[in-house]
């Protein structure tokens, strides 16, 4: 997945833009009960994507491999069910898709960890595509 980076990127701005548009609201009525909400959406969604994306930047071999889709596919998925499932919980007291989400979430960090230690090693696929670059 050549443009991943890129990928990462722009979803963490559409959450941004998300986050930012409820602290708005949460701010302009003087109700709070979505703070949870609002914190995931900017941490767990523009700040943990954003880094993502922009260590993919760094490291453009690690973009090549096929990890990098199943990371985006899954920290996408996370980053977006755990606000919504955080809402359920403090809305409607219903915390599953949270649950669920945030060990999603989790998965997707190993995933990026996993890259990491991959670069650290110098795995033989990564130099194989960065000596081809
Ligand atoms: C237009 C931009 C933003 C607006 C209008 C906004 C508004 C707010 C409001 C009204 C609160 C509740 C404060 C309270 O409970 O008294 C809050 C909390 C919070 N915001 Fe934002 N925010 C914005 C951007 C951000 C960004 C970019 C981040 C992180 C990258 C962020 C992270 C947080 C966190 C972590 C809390 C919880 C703080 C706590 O509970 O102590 N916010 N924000």
């Amino acid at each position: 997945m050549k443009r991943v980076d890129l990928y990462f990127l722009l979803l963490a701005t559409v959450l941004l833009i998300c986050g930012a548009i409820l602290g708005i609201r949460m701010g302009a009525q003087e109700n709070f009960q979505l703070v949870p909400v609002h914190a995931h959406l900017n941490l767990a969604g523009w700040a943990s994507l954003a880094l993502f994306g922009l260590t993919y930047r760094a490291y453009p071999q690690l973009a090549a491999t096929t990890l990098a889709r199943y990371h985006f596919i899954v920290s996408a998925i996370a980053s977006v069910l755990l606000p919504i499932g955080i809402g359920l919980a403090v809305l409607r007291g219903q915390p599953a898709l949270a649950i669920a989400s945030s060990l999603l979430w989790l998965i997707g960090v190993l995933m990026f960890l996993a890259q990491l230690v991959r670069l650290v090693v110098g795995r033989s696929e990564t130099r194989t595509i960065a000596a081809a670059e």
